[in-house]
């Protein structure tokens, strides 16, 4: 078996029955034996203000330390007025900081996205990698994976239907973890 590669996912949605911590959980139950894909929720996280920087909010500081442990992050989010949901940029920016201590320096990082729309969230995604050129994290760039009209490619408990989603997933998370091996390699 290859070296195990612990993963993070978390969704941008706070909503109970949310597509996308449907299709992040699709991914815990497709993830092969030698990814070892967590799961964390966002709910919780503050909103940022540089003033609690001196102070980091314990749930913040739980947060950048998962961040810190894993190999690499997958980020499952929907398209909020075609960009990233606040909820999102916000944790974004909280493991961010302080100055100096970016918890997502050098972290491989893949990406989902799922919306009700026709373009299931592609708009968001391009805006979210272009945070993560600042924030120093190595992206998989393909296979792209969005999920549109959602609401048919889940069943009502929350179970992906949608065949060809799930192997899109299936070769994401084979992606991300040969490319954090070949990072990790190098260190
Ligand atoms: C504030 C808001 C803005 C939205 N903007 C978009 C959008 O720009 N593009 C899109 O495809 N869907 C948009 N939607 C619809 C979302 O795709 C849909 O609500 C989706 O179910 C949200 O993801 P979730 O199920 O994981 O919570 C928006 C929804 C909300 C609540």
């Amino acid at each position: 078996m290859d070296q195990l590669v612990k993963v993070l996912g978390f969704a941008g949605s706070l909503r109970k029955d949310s597509y996308n911590r449907a299709l992040l959980n699709a991914a815990v139950e497709l993830a092969s034996k030698d990814v070892k894909l967590e799961i964390c929720v966002l709910d919780g996280i503050p909103p940022f203000s540089q003033d609690l920087e001196s102070s980091v909010p314990g749930t913040v500081k739980e947060f950048k330390n998962k961040i810190k442990d894993a190999d690499a992050i997958l980020i499952v989010t929907p398209e909020y007025n075609y960009s990233v949901p606040g909820v999102l940029k916000n944790a974004i920016d909280w493991a961010s900081r302080p100055r100096g201590d970016n918890s997502w320096e050098n972290k491989p990082v893949a990406i989902m996205s799922a919306s009700t729309g026709m373009l299931g969230g592609a708009r968001a995604q391009y805006h979210l990698r272009q945070s993560l050129v600042f924030l120093n994290m190595y992206p998989i760039n393909k296979p792209e994976i969005f999920v549109a009209l959602a609401a048919q490619k889940f069943d009502e408990k929350g179970k992906l239907l949608d065949q060809k989603t799930k192997e899109l997933i299936t070769e994401l998370l084979g992606n991300l973890a040969s490319w954090t091996r070949k990072l990790q390699s190098k260190t």
